[in-house]
């Protein structure tokens, strides 16, 4: 039976349920995987947690030193998160010849290649499972999976705390404000949020999956990024009565015309499976020229799905003795040899505030006919104080068109204000 000794850098919530899964399901891994694992180490500041989760104390490791030194450890597991302390571990770790896992997306979207070049250097894995979409497996799908195919979209739900909070306006009307409060309180959200809400978050994990899905490496610089903070309860109403479902959604294509990846609050229609995608789950969709359609829905955080990816990781590492490295169309540093599509089509849901009186919608519709976009459809609701909402949902356009067509919008004397504008996708 294959033996693999385990060390984890860091016990936090994470980390623990990484510990709890290793610890408690030993002879299952040894019956069902034949490995035998063993945590052999724990790298924690906080001994009191380490011991309350039943680590005995001559596995609390006091250095990194102590871990990478260890002859008994074969895989380390880095759930610190950051760029920090972070980096510096698993890179000591792979230069030591230490297998790394680890969920940490931040780490992996900015500095992806230096780590592989280590790995690859001292013939280390590498696996970040963890790292997008917590426990459903979506790289090792990309990787394993879909061998067969040219992956032509990938689209996703790869943030639970903003899924959360767009879910609860929704059901319940609440304010974004009102909404990420609750998130925080039920411990989705971090006290300072922007990571998830900005998309941030979402960003890291595109450029990941994004890059394996397509084999050319996609920095974050090339994902286009807006988060949920701009989105009202409003517009997400609106888009309800008309049957469409707010989401921000992880879009990456690979089209003639380039690779477009974006990160936005998106309008999907009703029937879209992802609209019943609900909560902090998360779900991806992924389309590939053999296979067809593919979704994978779970939970994208949490100390046991999360665990669940990474004791993924840490059998699949244990089973083999040759590690896999991605490889890429493009330099593995950048996007070189990448075209990347700058002006991408959409539908888009636009709400106008405007002047309640005869002709205005004919000069609207003008406005948007001479930039070329064609609407699909209009819904119109007068307001008490003589003015109307304007609700226009276009055809496929440009995006460039778009923005040309509202900046002409603005001039209008008859036009208060551009309240909303959100793409939309099928
Ligand atoms: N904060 C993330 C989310 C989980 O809300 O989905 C870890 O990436």
């Amino acid at each position: 039976m294959k033996k693999a000794g385990v060390a984890i850098l860091g016990l936090g919530v994470v980390g623990g349920g990484t510990y709890q899964i290793l610890t408690e399901k030993k002879e299952y891994f040894k019956k069902t995987q034949g490995v035998d694992l063993t945590v052999e180490c724990v790298l924690e500041l906080n001994k009191e947690r380490a011991l309350s989760l039943g680590v005995e104390e001559n596995r609390i490791a006091s250095s990194i030193e102590e871990v990478v030194t260890n002859p008994n450890v074969d895989i380390v597991v880095e759930v610190i998160g950051g760029t920090g302390v972070a980096k510096n571990f698993v890179l000591k770790a792979l230069m030591s010849g230490k297998t790394v896992v680890t969920s940490n997306k931040e780490l992996f979207a900015k500095h992806w290649p230096e780590l592989e070049e280590a790995a690859k250097k001292m013939n280390a894995g590498l696996f970040f499972e963890a790292s997008c979409v917590g426990g459903v497996p979506i790289i090792r799908t990309l990787q394993e999976g879909m061998q067969a195919n040219k992956i032509v979209s990938i689209k996703g739900i790869i943030n639970g705390t903003t899924n959360y909070i767009l879910t609860k306006m929704a059901n319940e009307g609440s304010s974004y404000e009102e909404a990420l409060k609750e998130a925080q309180r039920l411990g989705y959200a971090e006290f300072n949020p922007t990571a998830d809400v900005e998309g941030f978050d979402a960003t890291y994990k595109l450029s990941i999956l994004s890059s394996l899905a397509f084999n050319k490496k996609i920095c974050i610089e090339n994902v286009y990024r807006e988060g949920i903070t701009g989105v009202n309860k409003e517009d997400i109403a609106y888009g309800k009565e008309m049957g469409y479902t707010l989401k921000l959604l992880g879009i990456g294509k690979d089209t003639e015309k380039g690779v477009e990846v974006r990160v936005h609050p998106t309008f999907v229609k009703n029937e879209n499976p992802l609209a019943s995608v609900n909560d902090s789950f998360n779900a991806v969709h992924l389309v590939g020229d053999s296979v067809g359609e593919i979704m994978l829905y779970g939970r994208g955080a949490g100390a046991l799905p999360t665990g669940s990816a990474i004791v993924s990781d840490v059998i699949f590492a244990a089973k083999h003795d040759e590690y896999f490295y991605a490889s890429f169309e493009n330099n593995e540093k950048g996007n070189a040899a990448v075209k990347f599509a700058s002006d991408f089509t959409s539908q888009y849901y636009i709400r106008l505030s405007v002047a309640d009186k005869a002709g205005v919608l004919s000069k609207i519709s003008g406005v948007f006919a001479k930039n070329n976009v064609s609407i699909s459809e209009v819904k119109q609701v007068a307001e008490d104080d003589g003015s109307a909402q304007i609700i226009i949902i276009t055809h496929i356009c440009h995006e460039s068109l778009v923005k040309k067509t509202l900046e002409k919008l603005k001039t209008l004397e008859e036009m208060f204000e551009v309240k909303g504008v959100i793409r939309m996708e099928d």
